[in-house]
């Protein structure tokens, strides 16, 4: 047995509006028993200390806010060296940046190292969890895997299927990318924490014979996941127009080939028509708000509002998406994404977005009832917050009488992998951030 000791939150449901104190629970001096990985009890520190066994040593962090670990629901693995690249609108950043990259990532040993990178990244930033893109090659999602077992973490990722509209190299056929990612599946679903998503990259860089063997490699494995990207740029589209002049629209591309579906993850949904966005709605699809990306790329703002009118709601999640996401941070990416949201005259209240790194997003991928909150029978994987982390927060912090609001939005707004001062997975530390040289 483990125990953390700490100030606790931990979201109940999807806080409706400012204030809505019954969304969550803050415990000011709590205590985490953790068994074999996961929580065993969480309550005030009074009242568990008795149950900490003798000889059981007690990671106190008495200035920490610690939360679950952050889940990013779309990052690129093979993108790291892709961040940070300069002038370019989507289709001309893939040509020119990413399909040059990712080629890197036949070779196991570049795979190996790129793994090692993200995988401490990830857990500098307080992400626990990650659902991500590898390359074509499917030596990059094994390098992947095999690194995220050995740390004791559990991602969701997959190969990507591209069979068209990419360099030779980085290409592969309806019938391999079958074969490929079915061979993935088998050796990787739901092998320990890992989880297999199937991953046509978008509808420009497949045919239709690899939609439809996306499609039934997920009637033959139901529970694994899905992810693609979905109007994200009107150049975009309008190739997709052009490529598919029989469909209704974007969304119609993957729903004839059944790719819709709750365990369906479509980054971006920028463009959607109400037609669109019905479908999506009733198919119980999940569109994944990528602010920096979307910002960087210069792709457009997300329309949080429309895309959750009640009369036909469509899930959503919030990522990174580097390397179009310029950054690994889910505290910067929710400030981003209240910068998004302001120039749709719509807001972010700092709850909502707490809430989306940590149990929303573990509930649009399926799994709040194994990671994103705080309650027994989940994966102890915590992020160690500190408010204070640099001169500007603590400048601010000043002036924040115990409001756990205005904190929220501090972090958010001002935070980063700064403000992260440790990071556990199943129980065990597996970031320090002052042990970093
Ligand atoms: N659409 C197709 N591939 C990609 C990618 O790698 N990044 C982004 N942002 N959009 C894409
Ligand atoms: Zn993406």
């Amino acid at each position: 047995m483990t125990a953390v000791r700490g100030r606790l939150l931990s979201f109940r449901r999807a806080p409706v509006e400012p204030g809505d104190t019954s969304s969550y629970d803050h415990i000011p001096d709590g205590l985490l028993l953790i068994a074999d990985g996961r929580i065993a009890a969480v309550g005030a520190y009074a009242d568990l200390k008795d149950r900490v066994p003798a000889g059981v040593t007690v990671a106190h962090h008495p200035d920490g806010l610690i939360l679950p670990g952050f889940i990013d629901t779309h990052i690129h693995f093979p993108q790291t060296q892709v961040i940070a690249s300069y002038g370019a609108q989507l289709l001309d950043w893939l040509e020119t940046y990413t399909f040059i990259e990712e080629q890197k990532y036949a070779d196991p040993d570049h795979a190996a190292a790129g793994a090692a990178f993200f995988l401490d990244e990830l857990l500098r930033n307080g992400t626990t969890t990650a659902v991500a893109y590898g390359s074509v090659h499917p030596q990059s999602v094994e390098a992947l895997f095999t690194e995220a077992e050995r740390r004791g973490a559990g991602l969701i990722a997959g190969k990507v299927m591209m069979d068209r509209h990419a360099p030779a190299a980085l290409t592969d056929t309806a019938e391999r990318g079958y074969a490929d990612s079915k061979a993935l599946i088998d050796r990787w679903h739901r092998h320990g924490r890992q989880r297999y998503a199937v991953t046509p990259r978008f509808a420009i860089t497949s045919t239709e014979a690899q939609l439809a063997a996306a499609g039934t490699l997920l009637r033959e494995h139901p529970g694994v996941h899905m992810q693609t990207h979905l109007s994200e740029n009107h150049d975009e589209i309008a190739t997709v127009r052009r490529l598919f002049p029989t469909a209704r629209d974007y969304t119609d591309v993957y729903d004839r080939f059944g790719l819709l579906g709750p365990t369906s993850l479509f980054g971006h949904c920028i463009h959607l028509s109400e037609a669109e966005m019905t479908r999506l709605s009733e198919s119980g699809s999940v569109a994944v708000f990528c602010p920096t990306s979307n910002l960087f790329i210069g792709s457009g703002l997300f329309d949080r509002a429309a895309l959750s009118n009640p009369a036909r709601p469509v899930r959503h999640a919030l990522a990174t998406d580097v390397g179009g996401g310029t950054s690994y941070s889910m505290l910067r990416t929710a400030g981003e994404a209240y910068k998004v949201l302001q120039l749709r005259g719509q807001n972010l209240p700092a709850l909502a977005a707490f809430d989306l790194m940590t149990r929303g997003n573990a509930e649009a991928l399926g799994m709040a009832d194994e990671i994103g909150v705080l309650e027994p029978g989940r994966w102890a994987d915590l992020v160690v917050l500190e408010s204070r982390a640099t001169p500007a927060m603590r400048h601010r912090m000043m002036t924040i009488d115990g409001d756990l609001e205005e904190e929220l939005f501090v972090l958010m707004t001002l935070g980063d992998d700064r403000a992260v001062t440790h990071t556990y997975l199943r129980g065990e530390p597996a970031h320090r951030r002052d042990a970093e040289g």
